[in-house]
């Protein structure tokens, strides 16, 4: 019987979500369908009562619901920690926060290895926790942010340092991650650190994908830097959303090229 998933958020715009896993289903034979949802905030409690009753599967959750969406779930241990989830289990009736894996598997695919490392994570919201949950038990992990207080109070949360931006260009990084939406589509097209951290040679993760290649990107290859591009961590997050939902291995490949040609053609 075909199983229906789907992906909820407010508002929707252009998701990557829908063709991305309806890619991974044609590739592995899954009978599954993958749609949106634009649920208005007055309306989410109604469609998570509506997605139970009609069988509903599986769902990822975006902005504005990863925090809202906690009390209707059992929570995953990673999902307890961070505070925010991205996918549900509707048949095991847990939620999980797959971004932590988005993150490890952009940079594993890459070819970076997040052991040992003296990290900078640029931000201090949702994508900010996800990356120093997933990166602070096996790297020194230091937050900056345009908002001390917020970024203070992440630092503190998990127990790491917070860095005023003023200080930053006296330190090493062995790996700068953007979490800002600075270089995304619709938002400043400006670097989230100065050219000359960049000019150290750090590796550099932008988990912003749209555009596919950022102004970021685009400087910290001039500068030699390795470069690990938003696109991996939207493909490994889906891609571990798939693997709960379906129990199969994702083909992680076909689901990139579908990403990639989809952002092509919103361009
Ligand atoms: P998300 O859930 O996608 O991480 P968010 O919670 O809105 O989004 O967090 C966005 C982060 O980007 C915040 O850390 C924000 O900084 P502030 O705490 O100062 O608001 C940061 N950010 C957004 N716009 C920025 C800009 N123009 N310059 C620098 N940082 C910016």
């Amino acid at each position: 019987m075909m199983e229906v998933f789907g992906v909820i958020g407010y508002p929707l715009g252009h998701s990557m979500s829908p063709v991305m896993h309806n890619a991974a289903f044609r590739e592995t034979g899954y009978q599954g369908i993958y749609v949106p949802f634009e649920v208005r905030p007055e309306n989410f409690e109604s469609a998570i009562e509506g997605i139970k009753a009609l069988g509903i599967r599986g769902i990822n959750i975006t902005i504005p619901y990863k925090e809202r969406i906690l009390e209707f779930f059992r929570q995953r241990r990673e999902v307890r920690e961070i505070g925010a989830a991205n996918t549900v289990d509707l048949k095991r009736k847990t939620c999980h926060n797959t971004d932590v894996d988005g993150v490890i598997g952009a940079l594993q695919s890459s070819g970076v290895d997040a052991k040992d490392m003296e990290v900078l994570v640029v931000g201090a919201g949702g994508a900010a926790k996800a990356c120093v949950y997933a990166l602070k038990d096996d790297n020194e992990v230091y937050i900056t942010n345009r908002t001390a207080k917020k970024g203070v109070e992440l630092a503190e949360r998990f127990d790491v340092e917070f860095i005023e931006r003023e200080r930053l260009e006296t330190l090493k990084f062995d790996l700068i991650i953007n979490a800002t939406p600075l270089g995304m589509k619709g938002f400043p097209e400006k670097l989230p650190v100065s050219e000359k951290i960049l000019g150290k040679k750090p590796a550099v993760f932008d988990m912003v994908y749209n555009p596919p290649e950022t102004l970021l990107i685009r400087k910290a290859l001039s500068y030699g830097c390795k470069a690990v591009s938003g696109v991996d961590m939207l493909v490994y997050q889906g891609a571990k959303a798939f693997e709960i939902f379906t129990g199969k291995k994702a083909p992680v490949e076909v689901m990139k090229k579908a990403v990639v040609s989809e952002l092509k053609k919103i361009a």
